[in-house]
């Protein structure tokens, strides 16, 4: 079985602070890991340092990344060894190129034979629930809802092959409804082409639906790291115990009304 192996990856600011603190973590094909903290805990830039694209301020001082126990270089990773979904779509586009443009590039950037318009291309667009591919071609960002470019987003994550997914919030800004559809994609996605995943979020209910594993960051620091299922039922740091209090507390407080 193919894995990969994340391993002791920090990052400190242009003060020498540490920001992410020799974090580890190890993704299984068909497999999600939820990487879950509070804001600022750290999780994007655990995200940025793995991708070689951290933000300006910042800088990776170790880490390493392992495909079957064989080292690869961070800085070749992108789009190669893994797609990735980000939090804003919006950012995420270039305003200026249309839908054909940004398929055009993704599919040149990896080498593929395919074109825009080629049936497969368009079945993985109506496969992420984009109706009428073929019209949406000439679509440019501006003219499509948030929904729209995220679903677009994973279509182009597909369309990479990379093996492996990382998520970044993929669905934090969109409402209940629309998270719930992506998410579920999402799954459907890992499970077909059996890819290895890891999905950032800071919210435990994300967490409870999507994950197998669960990794608990504070402070730059792992503090916990299972199965889902005995995470919740049996946290032990302190940390994931607050966390999970203030998640359950949100439920309790509506049925006791
Ligand atoms: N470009 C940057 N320069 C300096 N510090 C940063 C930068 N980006 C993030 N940080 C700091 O690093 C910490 C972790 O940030 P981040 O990984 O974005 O958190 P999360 O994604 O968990 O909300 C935060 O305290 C934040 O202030
Ligand atoms: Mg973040």
């Amino acid at each position: 079985m193919s894995h990969l192996a994340i391993r002791h990856l920090s990052v400190e600011n242009s003060q020498g602070l540490r920001l992410v603190d020799d974090i580890s973590l190890t993704l299984q094909p068909g497999k999600i890991l939820a990487l879950v903290g509070q804001s600022g805990s750290g999780k994007s830039l655990t995200c940025g340092a793995a991708l070689n694209t951290l933000p300006p301020g910042t800088r990776r001082v170790s880490g390493e990344l392992a495909y079957d126990d064989k080292l690869i270089p961070i800085d070749d990773v992108a789009g190669k060894t893994f797609a990735t979904i980000l939090q804003n779509p919006r950012t995420a586009f270039n305003p200026l190129l249309s839908v054909k443009a940004h398929l055009h590039e993704t599919l040149r950037a990896h080498g593929s034979r395919l074109k825009p318009h080629s049936p497969e291309v368009l079945q993985v667009l109506s496969d992420v629930g984009l109706n009428s591919p073929q019209q949406l071609l000439n679509r440019y960002p501006f003219q499509m809802s948030g929904g729209m470019l995220q679903r677009l987003m994973i279509a182009l994550a597909i369309l990479t092959n990379a093996p492996f997914l990382i998520a970044d919030e993929p669905t934090t800004d969109l409402d209940l409804v629309l998270q719930r559809r992506i998410l579920d994609q999402l799954k459907k996605l890992v499970k077909q082409h059996q890819l290895g995943m890891l999905l950032v979020t800071h919210d435990f209910s994300v967490v409870a639906y999507m994950a197998d594993r669960v990794a608990v960051i504070d402070q730059g620091k792992v503090v916990e790291q299972g199965e889902t299922d005995s995470l919740f039922r049996q946290p032990t740091h302190p940390v994931t115990q607050h966390l999970l209090a203030a998640h359950f507390a949100l439920f309790n407080f509506r049925s006791d009304k």
